[in-house]
């Protein structure tokens, strides 16, 4: 099973990428993201359950737009063949404060956390398996917005409602396109939060995100489950409550 993880680096990527060569022993792995060490890092972690669970690594900060079309072809090359999963689950969460006044601040969030990843949709279909699954992580942040999350939530709508334009396309090639979207996780994004609201292990998401490729379903993910009917009210009533908590 050939699985290319995009922003590998990601804690949840990384618990999902584990969780994955457990659940299937004959996945391999190319895994494109920032930080060379934590590269190497999930590499020997990989390697330890299986020594050929690897075919490749790549270092490449994602705000490089115009390298990201070559750099998934060099993956498929790499893996040998049409992708069966993928998983793009890079992101950043940049305060409100500093979203606020710096317009350079708003391009970085926005390329980050919804540019990229178009872009990574844009190239991927080609190169996907037909019968294949690509996820990529969202939040439930999507689906509304507080005064101190209006940057962070609003790029996390445009990929959701992006993920939902493209999904006919996908459809139409045969390949599963899953909008994945976490509630509160613990881990490096997470760890300044004052408020971590029934926030789980990185482990409990992974294991999620791992089901849902392999069983190509659901469509929308929430991880863990009960953040689909915690968010219900919000998707239902008046925005008015919420928009005056800060
Ligand atoms: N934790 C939560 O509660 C939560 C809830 C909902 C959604 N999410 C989403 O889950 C995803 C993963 O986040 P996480 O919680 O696992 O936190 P994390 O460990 O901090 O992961 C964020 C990752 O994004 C990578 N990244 C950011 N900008 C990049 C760039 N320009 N090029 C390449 N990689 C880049 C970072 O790379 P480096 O390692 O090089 O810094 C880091 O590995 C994000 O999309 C986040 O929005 C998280």
């Amino acid at each position: 099973m050939r699985v290319l993880i995009v922003g590998a680096t990601a804690a949840i990527s990384q618990a999902s990428a584990l969780a994955l060569l457990q659940k299937e022993p004959t996945a391999r792995f190319y895994l494109i993201g920032r930080s060379p060490e934590k590269l190497a890092g999930l590499q020997a972690q990989l390697q330890a359950l299986r020594p050929d669970a690897v075919a490749g690594i790549q270092s490449l900060d994602l705000k490089e737009l115009g390298a990201i079309p070559s750099s998934l072809l060099q993956a498929q090359r790499a893996l040998g063949g049409p992708l069966d999963l993928c998983l793009i689950g890079h992101g950043t969460l940049i305060p409100q404060a500093t979203l606020a006044q710096s317009p350079e601040a708003l391009r970085q969030i926005f390329t980050e956390n919804f540019i990229s990843q178009a872009v990574i949709l844009n190239n991927l279909l080609p190169l996907m398996r037909r019968g294949g699954a690509v996820g990529v992580v969202s939040s439930v942040a999507a689906l509304a917005a507080r005064p101190r999350s209006a940057g962070y939530s609003a790029t996390k709508a445009a990929l959701s409602r992006y993920i939902q334009g493209l999904r006919g396309s996908y459809d139409a090639e045969g390949v599963r396109l899953i909008d994945i979207r976490p509630g509160w996780v613990d881990t490096p994004m997470t760890a300044g939060s004052p408020s971590k609201f029934l926030s789980v292990a990185p482990s409990w998401a992974g294991r999620d995100i791992a089901d849902a490729l392999i069983r190509r379903w659901p469509r929308v993910l929430y991880t863990p489950w009960f953040w689909r009917y915690l968010m219900l009210p919000l998707r239902l009533i008046p925005a008015v409550g919420y928009e005056r908590a800060r």
